[in-house]
């Protein structure tokens, strides 16, 4: 909730922009040879656009959609099956902020989602060492 009660959810326009900024998110994955052999679906990443954006409108305050078909997020440990170096960070990081930079205008709404992805994206990485 904001100051105004209002979730950033709402604030930022819902499931659209959510819908927006992870599609733009996928097109860079969909592109990266770092990121997308990870994906065990790849070359089809509409699965995963979906699950993302279920999850990150549900953090965000929206409908609880995500748990209702995934059930508990537990992240991390949902990661666990793919190495996560500092070099898959980078670029997973990478492309969310062209994402967020790309969808949404300068302000309080970017800087929340611009933290929120610089700590969420570090709490995944569990080959600290970076991987083969
Ligand atoms: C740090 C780099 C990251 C990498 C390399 C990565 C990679 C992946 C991969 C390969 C998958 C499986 C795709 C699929 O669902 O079929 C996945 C799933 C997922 N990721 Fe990440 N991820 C990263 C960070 C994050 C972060 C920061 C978030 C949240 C803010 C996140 C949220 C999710 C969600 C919600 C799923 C679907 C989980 C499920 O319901 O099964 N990921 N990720």
């Amino acid at each position: 909730m904001s100051e105004a009660g209002v979730s950033l959810y709402e604030a930022a326009g819902g499931m659209e922009f959510f819908e927006r900024l992870v599609g733009h998110f996928y097109r860079g994955v969909e592109g990266d040879d770092v990121l997308a052999p990870l994906y065990p679906e790849a070359p089809d990443f509409s699965g995963a656009q979906g699950r993302l954006t279920l999850f990150l409108a549900q953090y965000w305050g929206g409908p609880g959609t995500y748990s209702r078909q995934r059930g508990h997020p537990r992240l991390r440990m949902r990661h666990f099956p793919f190495p996560i170096g500092p070099l898959q960070r980078e670029r997973w990081l990478v492309h969310m902020t062209a994402a967020v930079e790309g969808n949404t205008p300068e302000g309080d709404i970017r800087d929340a989602l611009l933290r929120y992805f610089q700590s969420a994206s570090e709490q995944m990485v569990n080959a600290p060492g970076g991987t083969p």
